[in-house]
């Protein structure tokens, strides 16, 4: 079952960010990851208004969907999440994280992710105060913080946003809620232990899988390792 409830919330989990990938390969690449240790994948999705970029879209995931059994952990960065999840949802996305600051009413689209058959997930830029979420957390399954403006892979970590999962991490255990911290944007062996201690469980990471200098598997292993410091 692909369903990101599976995954523990206790350890490190990582997802590798196929933005980083050799796009001119895709199939091998999501299989080298896979045998690398990944626990899910994770996929940016970006309309070229939310943020000035343009990447990939459903007819991707359609075409990778009979290739992979790993969970497609889609990321939304784009400014009509309503319109859209739902069409990302039948071309193979298993969760859905869209951005708070996006045009439509969270708690909307929450209802039509979960309507569609996907879990739900709000996502926060670095400017955006994380106490935003807090009205939507009993119905999310997933947090993710951006440690970077989300548009590029390959940026520096913002180490200043700890806070913000700590302080998310407090108000999950406050209301005895079972929801996965995500962290996404410059993680990799010299910043996760920051992430892990300020309580953040699964790490997006793309530079450091994709591109680590060894292999993708030494890269994942770095990210696991993490889990010691949760
Ligand atoms: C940025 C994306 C990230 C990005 C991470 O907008 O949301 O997922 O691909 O890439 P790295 O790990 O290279 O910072
Ligand atoms: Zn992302």
């Amino acid at each position: 079952m692909r369903n990101i409830r599976t995954l523990p919330i206790d350890r490190i989990t990582v997802a590798p960010s196929l933005l980083a990938a050799d796009f001119g390969k895709l199939n091998a690449e999501i299989k080298r990851v896979t045998e690398a240790g990944a626990d899910l994948l994770h996929l940016d999705i970006m309309d070229g208004h939310f943020v000035p970029n343009l990447t990939i879209g459903p007819p991707v995931l359609k075409s990778l969907r009979p290739v992979s059994n790993l969970i497609f952990d889609t990321h939304l960065m784009l400014s009509e999440p309503l319109k859209y999840a739902p069409v990302f949802i039948e071309n193979g996305a298993d969760h859905i994280t869209f951005h708070l600051e996006a045009d439509n009413d969270p708690a909307e689209v929450i209802r039509a992710i979960k309507a569609a058959g996907a879990t739900a997930g709000i996502s926060v830029k670095p400017g955006t105060p994380v106490e935003t979420v807090y009205p939507y957390l009993d119905d999310l399954d997933l947090v993710l913080i951006m440690t970077v403006e989300p548009g590029f892979g390959g940026q520096s970590f913002m180490a200043d946003l700890m806070p913000k999962i700590t302080a998310l991490r407090r108000e999950i255990r406050r209301r005895q809620l079972r929801i996965h911290i995500e962290a996404d944007g410059g993680i990799g062996a010299a910043t996760v232990e920051t992430v892990a201690r300020a309580g953040g469980n699964m790490i997006v990471a793309g530079t450091s899988v994709f591109r680590h200098p060894e292999s993708a598997a030494q890269g994942i292993a770095e990210l696991h390792a993490a889990s010691k410091f949760l």
